[in-house]
């Protein structure tokens, strides 16, 4: 089978790169797969792609709100029409397995329903003026360009809680996704096009973050920057953004804890570790990477953790009945790997798994075990930082008190669950776990489009995305008075 070369979209064309360069995008289950080749953009490609969104800007920006949704609608209704296809061409190129790619669709077409509905909506305020004949409300806008850096693992649902809103809003954007997943945002921008978005309205440059991500955030025509990554390459994003005053927000790591009270449904408290541990190779920003267990149920809990994780089917996610995919690449791979070793050497003692997976099949791809360590200590490296594999630490605590305490000393904020059924235990968890999201009796990864969702401490810096909140993102507020008293009156002055 031929393998396809895919270029950028700029104002509505697909276009190499300047440099003619392109990379090459294989399967993580199975190296020898080549998925296709990309263009390999550079400072040329997002000049022209911001270009474009200049251009464009200057009429999207007039068309009606309810006369965008429609293009949302029906770029939803593609989404459903495509989903199986997007969904395998998203487990081929990031490993995820098919249900969980076909779930990442579902996503941007919640999202894209959502964002069409605000097309009739962008409330603003209309409040009484101190002053007589005076007229006062606020108003949303457009902000402007918007440079949009996404991550692989979630390579259509995050592109989708960026673009919509932004759309809905009548800004224009330029999209760099991971070079790890460039064909969903390849589908993407097509199914845009083909639900009718005029050109230049979304562009696509496809390439690494030093080449086209650095240039589109440093652009000063770019007004907003959203990213989703790592915390580290947030920061630099942060920085690089600082000096030309752009609107930015990061969405970033996590080290999401669920804590399990003695009280818990011990077999749903384990459905639920497995599936927020595990799912998506452990590879969310939302994943449960920390179990914390109160010290009555700790054995019985890992036990059965350790038991059902050890069943799990690991394997290449186009296969019917794998539940566990690979890491994204080698690098992740041996970083899961050194995270075993350095679990090893603190002292934790390792359950279950802990080696990369290379009989079979499986010496294709970049595959590990799903990973328990038991009698973790909150301190452990283990415990505090973000391993993005299939890696969970379980760590004893004395009660709720105890539990909440160990699931704050991290660094991060994203999300946090509890397993209980004492109501005043769930609430007291809920208002004192320092985290944007928070699940009572479920695990920490699944939010829904219309919450906002976002983290506080290192993985956010303030804002969310989704719901109604990710308007504020893509939006400036402007605050409109009408004087019709036909005579100068001033304000806090006159009466
Ligand atoms: C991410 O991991 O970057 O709540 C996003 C969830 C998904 C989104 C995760 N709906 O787990």
């Amino acid at each position: 089978m031929s393998v396809q070369t895919y270029a950028n979209f700029i104002n509505g064309e697909w276009t190499p790169a300047a440099s003619g360069e392109t990379f090459e995008n294989r399967s993580p289950a199975d190296t020898s797969d080549l998925v296709g080749r990309f263009a390999a953009s550079g400072s040329a490609d997002v000049d022209r792609a911001v270009a474009s969104a200049a251009e464009a800007y200057t009429t999207w920006r007039q068309v009606p709100a309810p006369k965008r949704a429609d293009i949302l609608l029906r770029a939803a209704q593609l989404f459903a029409e495509r989903k199986d296809c997007y969904a395998r061409d998203m487990t081929r190129e990031m490993g995820k397995v098919v249900a969980e790619t076909g779930g990442d669709v579902q996503e941007a077409i919640d999202m894209a329903q959502l964002m069409a509905g605000e097309g009739r909506r962008l409330y603003g305020q209309t409040t009484p003026s101190e002053l007589r004949n005076k007229f006062a409300m606020s108003i949303r806008q457009p902000v402007g360009l918007c440079g949009l850096i996404t991550a692989w693992n979630f390579p259509i649902a995050v592109p989708s809680w960026k673009i919509f809103p932004a759309l809905i809003c009548g800004n224009t954007v330029v999209l760099k996704p991971a070079e790890e997943a460039p064909l969903s945002a390849v589908n993407f921008v097509q199914t845009l096009a083909d639900a009718g978005l005029p050109p230049g309205v979304v562009n696509l440059v496809t390439g690494d973050g030093a080449g086209a991500g650095a240039p589109l955030v440093a652009h000063p025509a770019i007004r907003v920057v959203s990213f989703t990554g790592s915390t580290a390459t947030g920061r630099l994003v942060n920085e690089a953004a600082a000096p030309s005053f752009k609107k930015v927000h990061l969405e970033m790591g996590g080290k999401n804890a669920i804590i399990v009270l003695d009280d818990a449904d011990l077999e749903l408290a384990v459905d639920g570790c497995l599936w927020g541990g595990f799912g998506t190779t452990g590879q969310r920003c939302t994943a449960a990477s920390r179990v914390i267990v109160q010290k009555g149920i700790y054995r019985r809990f890992l036990d059965r953790f350790v038991e059902r994780a050890r069943g799990l089917k690991v394997g290449n996610g186009l296969e019917p009945g794998t539940q566990m995919g690979p890491s994204i690449t080698e690098t992740q791979l041996q970083k899961v790997m050194e995270y075993v070793a350095i679990g090893k050497r603190e002292g934790a003692r390792l359950a279950t798994g802990g080696h990369r997976l290379t009989t079979g099949d499986w010496a294709k791809g970049w595959f590990h075990e799903p990973t328990i360590f038991g009698d973790v200590s909150p301190t452990m490296r283990i415990a505090q930082e973000e391993i993005f594999g299939p890696v969970v630490s379980v760590l004893p605590c004395d009660g709720l008190d105890d539990g909440v305490q160990i699931a704050n000393s991290v660094a991060y904020g994203l999300s946090g669950a509890i397993y209980t059924r004492d109501v005043n235990a769930a609430f007291t968890a809920m208002r004192d776990v320092e985290s944007g999201l928070f699940y009572v009796n479920a695990p920490t990864i699944g939010a829904e489009v219309h919450l906002p969702f976002g983290g506080i401490k290192g993985t956010g810096n303030g804002h969310r995305e989704a719901g109604t909140a990710a308007l504020d993102v893509f939006s400036e507020w402007k605050s409109i008075y009408v004087d019709f008293s036909g005579r100068l009156q001033r304000a806090q002055m006159d009466t």
